[in-house]
């Protein structure tokens, strides 16, 4: 029997895009198109692609008309839906420009994605809503520099330590956390001030301690179906040390994560759930798409860090080869708000997954060079029967149209992910999966291992 056709636009190529690709091309329902809207020839999308463009489209601001996108969504006959995958289209209204022509997409529309585009209206929504899981917090804007001056040196300054955020979408570079980025308080005032200057509106909130999560939650406004919790590790270095990144690897156990409760689960649920009722009161949109919550486990109960309104990146690496139930069907549901009527399976399984990024990441990142692959070891290395093995996602690498050779494109460029019932097995995996890359790269070897897992533990104890 041929199984219907599903038509489906795909923004952007990088490691979390390859691994929505790769989630709706095991579909087991329906023989899935996908047409990629691409700004680089990533080659293992490519192969997934029916059709792609590649766009020079691709610095998603206040003011992009988003036509090439919109001409591209046109000329497919009887596209079925969207996803965009990273925050800055979704964040300039992708979804909204994809909506003038017809088309529906599984992200959110502009306005309910200031879940991540504005940290100041996410933490005013908690408040204003009665929400639990803020931490102390005020937002300023430009004309408030004397009052932003006088919270930050004094009204705090017995308090709390601090954190200084830019409102807007600054690729993680907006975020100074006193300790690791400054260290008096009147050294924070002055950065908060110099990010007014630029931006015109920042949040100070209270430095909060313990050890983060990540919780994805698939939402369609009504319902939201959570993923398995995963944590994230930012730092380019190994022992959590060097400059922030986009996320050099993540990890993710059966269950769930051993630092956390099973209670710090049920409060980002249950603080999920009422955010996303809350947005659609405050804004008359509901929200469709990826609500990914950064969560602390504090002395006080579980705290929200900040929502970003798409799947994460490394996150989706871990959580979608882990989706059991058809993925075409979760986003096309959610599109749909009939989420309700979905029961969603995951294996329970263990993952490790590791980025190989350029040497000089994230600051200085050599780019164009080769990267050579040993696909032998890949193919022995294939999930197995029993679902333990190895998935591969290529992510800023890019196809030299001339030599064939696979180039670097200067920001992480490959995933792997050890999946085992067994953690350690999994980091094994992992480890044995980046041996299969050649070039000048680097990674966190210490992604995994028991003492990073005891430092977590140690941050409840
Ligand atoms: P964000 O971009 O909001 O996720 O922040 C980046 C990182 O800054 C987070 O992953 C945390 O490690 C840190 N951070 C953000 N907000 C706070 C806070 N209120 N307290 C402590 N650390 C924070
Ligand atoms: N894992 C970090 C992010 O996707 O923002």
């Amino acid at each position: 029997m041929t199984k219907p056709v599903k038509k489906i636009l795909l923004l952007a190529n990088g490691g979390r895009e390859h691994a929505i690709a790769k989630s709706l091309k095991k579909s087991a329902k329906y023989e899935v198109e996908i047409y990629g809207f691409f700004n680089a020839r990533n080659p293992k999308i490519i192969e997934l692609t029916k059709e792609f463009v590649i766009t020079t489209e691709r610095n998603f601001g206040e003011d992009t008309q988003f036509e090439a996108l919109q001409n591209f969504a046109q000329n497919i006959e009887n596209l079925d839906f969207a996803i965009i995958g990273p925050d800055d289209p979704i964040g300039a209204g992708a979804v909204n420009a994809l909506l003038k022509v017809g088309v529906k997409s599984f992200a959110p529309t502009q306005k309910p994605a200031q879940l991540e585009s504005s940290k100041g209206f996410t933490r005013s929504l908690l408040q204003k809503y009665n929400i639990e899981g803020n931490p102390e917090f005020r937002n300023f804007v430009t004309g408030e520099e004397t009052e932003l001056e006088k919270y930050c040196t004094t009204d705090i300054l017995e308090k709390f330590k601090f954190v200084v955020k830019d409102d807007g979408l600054c690729g993680g570079k907006g975020v100074f956390v006193q300790g690791d980025h400054f260290e008096t308080h009147e050294e924070g005032a002055k950065i908060a001030l110099d990010i007014l200057a630029k931006s015109g509106k920042l949040v100070i909130e209270e430095k909060l301690e313990g050890p983060e999560f990540s919780l994805l939650c698939i939402a369609d406004g009504k319902t939201i179906i959570p993923m398995p919790t995963i944590a994230d590790h930012k730092r380019a270095f190994d022992g959590d040390k060097g400059p922030n990144t986009g996320g050099m690897g993540t990890i993710s156990f059966p269950n769930k994560l051993p630092f956390i409760t099973n209670e710090n689960i049920e409060e980002a649920v249950a603080m999920t759930k009422k955010v996303m009722k809350a947005v659609e009161e405050e804004i008359g949109e509901r929200f469709c798409g990826v609500m990914y919550g950064g969560f602390m486990r504090t002395k006080t109960g579980t705290k929200l860090i900040e929502y970003n309104a798409r799947f994460g990146d490394p996150e989706a690496l871990n959580a979608l080869p882990l989706l059991k139930s058809d993925a075409v069907d979760l986003f096309e549901y959610a599109i749909h708000q009939k989420l309700d009527e979905l029961t969603v399976e995951y294996h329970n399984k263990a993952t490790v997954c590791k980025y190989l990024v350029p040497e000089g990441y994230p600051t200085n990142s050599v780019k164009h060079k080769t990267v050579t692959v040993d696909q032998e070891l890949l193919d022995e290395l294939q999930l197995d029967k029993n679902y333990n093995g190895v998935e591969v996602f290529y992510a800023s690498v890019y196809e030299d149209e001339n030599t064939g050779e696979l180039k670097l494109g200067g920001s992480r460029s490959i995933g792997v992910v050890g999946i085992h019932d067994d953690f350690k097995e999994a980091k094994k995996l992992a480890d044995k999966a980046i041996k299969a890359f050649s070039g000048p790269l680097f990674y966190r070897k210490d992604i995994g291992s028991e003492e990073l897992l005891e430092a977590r533990m140690a941050m409840v104890a």
